[in-house]
């Protein structure tokens, strides 16, 4: 049983992918794959971390190969850090040696990590290599793999270099979460919970249920449709897609404030959203019980809802943030579980509204 949602995006030209959504995926990823490419297609790069690589690099290697395709792999270092310009360089230099031509397709096999910089290499390359996504954990599956934002880190900031570029399909295969550490699954659990919150209360219901192990596909499938109607409307981030940064803004600055060492974004993203919520609700801009829904939802997925950060300290960062257009700060706000809105608010309003 698999979900098949399909993507229809673009600016400058129209273009369109398939999400698959499901189990045992990852053994029919040649064949998926295979569908969503021309015949003149050779060759396929895996790339990847050396965690995911030592789990689920043969079976999609061996599925590549049933399916025709010459593969070759790449392997770097798991974490943040290797989000930068030298395994960039790394890779193009090892597509190079491969003999990568645009006819060919490169496959990003893991995480978040994975999926930015493989897409942004694939953006790149030869002016533009097709790449398939096949994100391994739960914020890739949900988050990173869906919309085209592709990048990778500099000493001035995350993602400060990047590409808006499409894969030409997206895998989940909702089994390989089930070997993700505890803190990861919940970093991911933190954006699903974000996508309930801003437009789909019944998908925030799920989560406050009890075991939701068994409906992790339709969880799934809930959560990336929210992030797909958003990214259709608004690709490039003008408007509607800036209700995807609910409870980012001070999130970002809670990451700050703990050297993005000592919090995941998961979680800052949790406590910023409580905070956001907190605020809102007793200014009557949210619905009464909207907060505490929230905060015994976040809790029961061990995930933070306060911080000892200075309100004070969070407001100087936020207003760091590059999210920021012009003067004002665009602040999204829950109205109520599964609806948001954004407000334009000026440094001084949005001090104000802080209590900073
Ligand atoms: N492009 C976007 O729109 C977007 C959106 C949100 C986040 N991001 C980016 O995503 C990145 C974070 O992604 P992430 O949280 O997936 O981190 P990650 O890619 O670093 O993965 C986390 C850890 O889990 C391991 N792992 C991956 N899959 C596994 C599996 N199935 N089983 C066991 N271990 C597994 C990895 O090796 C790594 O150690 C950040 O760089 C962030 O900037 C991008
Ligand atoms: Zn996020």
């Amino acid at each position: 049983m698999y979900y098949t949602l399909y993507v229809n995006i673009g600016q400058s030209h129209q273009y369109s992918y398939d999400i698959t959504i499901g189990s045992k995926l990852l053994k029919e990823s040649g064949e998926l794959i295979r569908g969503a490419v021309t015949k003149r297609t050779k060759k396929a790069v895996i790339v990847t971390d050396d965690v995911v690589a030592d789990l689920y690099s043969a079976i999609v290697r061996d599925s590549l190969k049933e399916s025709g395709f010459e593969t070759d792999i790449f392997v770097f270092p798991n974490g943040e850090q290797s989000k930068c310009h030298e395994t960039l360089l790394n890779l193009y230099n090892f597509l190079a040696n491969s003999q990568i031509t645009r006819s060919d397709i490169i496959v990003a096999l893991g995480g978040g990590v994975v999926g930015d910089l493989t897409g942004y290499a694939a953006a790149t390359y030869l002016r533009g290599v097709n790449y398939v996504q096949i994100p391994t954990t739960l914020l890739a599956q949900t988050d990173s793999s869906v919309g085209g934002k592709t990048g990778v880190n500099i000493s001035a900031g995350k993602n400060q270099v990047g590409a808006f570029y499409q894969p030409v399909i997206v895998i989940c295969d909702t089994d390989t979460l089930k070997t993700l550490p505890p803190a990861v699954y919940s970093n991911g659990l933190a954006e699903i919970i974000k996508h309930g919150m801003i437009y789909d209360a019944e998908l925030f219901k799920m989560l406050c249920g009890d075991d939701f192990t068994d409906k992790i596909p339709e969880i799934l499938e809930r959560s990336v449709s929210v992030k797909i109607n958003v990214v259709e409307r608004d690709e490039r981030e003008k408007s509607e897609r800036m209700k995807l940064n609910f409870g980012h803004t001070l999130g970002h600055a809670i990451e700050r404030y703990n050297n993005y060492e000592f919090i995941t974004h998961g979680s800052a993203v949790a406590i910023g959203m409580a905070i956001i919520t907190g605020i809102s609700e007793k200014k009557g801009l949210t619905e009464k019980g909207t907060y505490k829904k929230l905060t015994d939802c976040l809790k029961k997925h061990n995930l933070p809802v306060t911080s000892d950060a200075p309100m004070k300290t969070l407001y100087e960062f936020c207003l760091n943030d590059k999210k920021r257009t012009g003067g004002d700060i665009n602040v999204v706000i829950c109205d109520k579980i599964g609806l948001s809105s954004i407000r334009k608010m000026s440094v001084e309003e949005f001090r104000a509204f802080l209590g900073a």
